[in-house]
């Protein structure tokens, strides 16, 4: 069988797949070929490993019908159309569970760096414009005790609910699909509706995946309802919110802060106003980007795609 991994792979997981007898066509990078050489590619592989959010569409599953499994490093998998693949039956698996304390933390990050100012202060060290003690300058807002509201308490959720209380006694809400009984057990996180978790968050820090449903979920309507001290924390994916309602939220105070490792395009153009916001943090999508966390996703991906050479199916396979 053969096998194409579009980027750069941790060297011990990709020494794993060289050894296991697949044939390999390995592009040795971070960026990847252009869409036409990248089909041509898969065209001639049984197996896929995909890192990043290349589009896998329709078209892209109707030219590589010959595909017998898809392998994503990654553990949102909205850039596929699982349909299409299903109708020319390649299974898709993903990465869940190895990223979500990394990515939790990436948001937990974020709402220490919004709450405190803290990357417009470093700027203004870098810049040269420390103007020695301000008393009352660019001052930032306290996280002790404050309400957390979750939306998505999840995996991923759930460790940031952990941690914001462990660390700041914080008070957990959270809105889902369905009630998460083993959380509210475990961390006292209480279920209210979408309207409320708006309404009662000091900081409201997303986890849900991209769909239909949460497509531009937070719009001007929702930050309309957000407390005026608030922090609006994404982690997840930047469609989540539309990004120019926020910008608009925030240049009118509606609400205090953001904290974004994803943005809506990314990469973000450098002259997008949130960067000059002073109570605004940007990442560049990094919340699982750690060597233990890359390492994993790498692996369990590696692991998925082993499974069916040996003729089985893939541990993590995402089901319709
Ligand atoms: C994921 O795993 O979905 C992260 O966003 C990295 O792409």
């Amino acid at each position: 069988m053969k096998i194409y991994i579009t980027r750069k792979l941790p060297s011990d997981v990709l020494c794993r797949i060289e050894k296991s007898g697949l044939q390999l066509t390995y592009n040795d990078s971070d960026i990847l070929p252009e869409r036409s050489e990248f089909i041509r590619n898969c065209q001639e592989v049984d197996l896929l490993l995909n890192v990043g959010m290349a589009q896998l569409d329709a078209d892209f599953m109707q030219a590589c019908s010959n595909l017998k499994g898809i392998a994503l490093a990654s553990v949102g998998y909205d850039h596929v159309d699982l349909e299409a693949a299903a109708k020319y039956g390649i299974s898709v698996s993903n990465t869940p569970g190895v990223l979500s304390k990394t990515t939790a933390e990436t948001a937990f990050l974020l709402m220490l760096a919004t709450a405190r100012k803290a990357f417009f202060r470093a700027e203004e060290v870098k810049k040269g414009k420390w103007k020695g003690f301000g008393f009352l300058h660019e001052l930032g807002v306290e996280i002790g005790g404050k309400t957390l509201g979750i939306f998505g308490l999840g995996r991923i959720g759930i460790q940031m609910a952990r941690m914001s209380k462990a660390a700041f006694g914080m008070d957990i809400l959270y809105h889902n699909r369905n009630r998460n009984l083993k959380a509210e057990e475990e961390i006292g996180a209480i279920y209210v509706s979408y309207e409320e978790l708006l309404e009662r968050s000091d900081v409201l820090s997303v986890h849900t995946n991209l769909s239909p449903e949460t497509m531009y979920k937070f719009d001007e309507d929702s930050f309309s309802r957000m407390k005026p001290n608030s922090i609006f924390i994404n982690t997840s994916r930047g469609k989540v919110h539309r990004e120019s309602d926020l910008i608009k939220a925030l240049k009118s105070g509606e609400i205090w802060g953001a904290g974004l490792d994803v943005t809506d395009p990314e990469p973000m153009r450098a002259d997008n106003p949130l960067l000059q916001m002073p109570n605004v943090c940007v990442l560049p999508h990094i919340g699982s980007a750690t060597i233990e966390t890359r390492t994993a996703m790498a692996q369990m991906a590696a692991d998925n795609l082993l499974a069916i050479y040996r003729g089985e199916k893939m541990p993590q396979e995402i089901r319709l």
